[in-house]
This record gives structure tokens, C-alpha cells and sequence, in this order.
């Protein structure tokens, strides 16, 4: 069992609307890794960065998309920061991985400070730039497809990740 679609991109990209779309259009089931680490832990994941660190959190991430990959067959959002392990991104080896992309200044516009969002608390605008710079290389490598998802509306991303799959 393999997803017929991997979702990543950075956070606010929208991995989870564009993901539900294209699971209504498909016809299959939607499942992302977010959401099955805070069901798993009972959790939010803010807590978990605080309460546990970031590297607690990636063993956490890499688990569940190992359990996702092996047992959903629909279309699966991964979370941004996922490729940063490279245990994870081997597991994505060989699937269809849809890299959802958009520009800084796009990423500041669409989630400015996010309480919610741990890794963007203070200097979104310095803080989105470093974070493309770290993980747009990482995203490149690991998708079969990249769609362009700024000034764009969910519906017409959507329809480009169809076209693109
Ligand atoms: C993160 C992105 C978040 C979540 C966590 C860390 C990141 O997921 O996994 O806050 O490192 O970019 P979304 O991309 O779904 O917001």
C-alpha cells in the first residue's frame, strides 16, 4: 500500500486544503503526518517543540511518515520540516512526491507570526528566508514534481498537482 500522492512544502504552503481537495477530486482518503503525531501523543505539536525539542519531534515525524507511507493509499500531507531528516527523505524514495512551492514574500504574506507555528515566532520575513534557503535544496531532491503555488488559489493548485501526477 503507497500513497498516490505525498504532499510536502514549507508550513502555510497548503499542503492540508490542497491535499483535501485533491482527495475529494481522487476519490481517496486524505491522512497527514501533523495530524496523526498530536492524535498519537495527545498533544499539540507547539507543546511537543517545547516541552521535548525539535529533535524529539523529527524522531516522532519520521516514525509517522514511515507508518503512513506503508499504510495509506490515498493522498498524504507531510509536515514542512520532514525533509530535513535524511531517514526520512530515503523513505520517500520512489514515491510520487508533489513539492508545493511558494516565495518568501508569499510565505510571510499567507502566515505571518503564527503562535501556532513554532519555528516562526519572532522575524518572519529573516526567519522564512533562512528556512527556504535550508530546505528549499532538500524539497528539489526528493520531489517527482514541483507546482508553483503563488498568487494561485487552492482550486487551481490543485488542479496543477492532477496535472502534474
Ligand atoms: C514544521 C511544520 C509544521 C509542523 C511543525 C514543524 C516545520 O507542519 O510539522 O510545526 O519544521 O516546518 P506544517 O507544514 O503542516 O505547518
Amino acid at each position: 500500500m503507497n500513497p498516490v500522492v505525498v504532499l510536502v512544502g514549507p508550513m502555510g504552503v497548503g499542503k492540508s486544503t490542497v491535499g483535501q481537495l485533491l482527495a475529494e477530486r481522487l476519490g481517496v482518503g486524505y491522512r497527514d503526518t501533523d495530524d496523526d503525531i498530536v492524535a498519537g501523543q495527545g498533544r499539540a505539536i507547539s507543546e511537543i517543540f517545547v516541552d521535548d525539542g525539535e529533535p524529539a519531534f523529527r524522531a516522532l515525524e519520521k516514525e509517522a511518515v514511515r507508518r503512513a507511507l506503508a499504510g495509506h493509499d490515498g493522498v498524504l500531507a507531510l509536515g514542512g520540516g520532514a525533509v530535513l531528516d535524511e531517514d526520512t527523505r530515503a523513505l520517500l524514495a520512489g514515491q510520487p512526491v508533489v513539492y508545493l512551492s511558494m516565495d518568501v514574500e508569499e510565505a510571510v504574506k499567507r502566515t505571518g507570526l503564527n503562535a501556532a507555528r513554532p519555528l516562526l515566532a519572532v522575524n518572519p520575513r529573516k526567519q522564512w528566508r533562512e528556512l527556504m534557503e535550508a530546505r528549499r535544496h532538500l524539497y528539489e531532491q526528493i520531489a517527482t514534481a514541483v507546482v508553483a503555488t503563488d498568487g494561485r488559489t487552492p482550486e487551481e493548485v490543485t488542479q496543477a498537482v492532477l496535472d502534474a501526477l
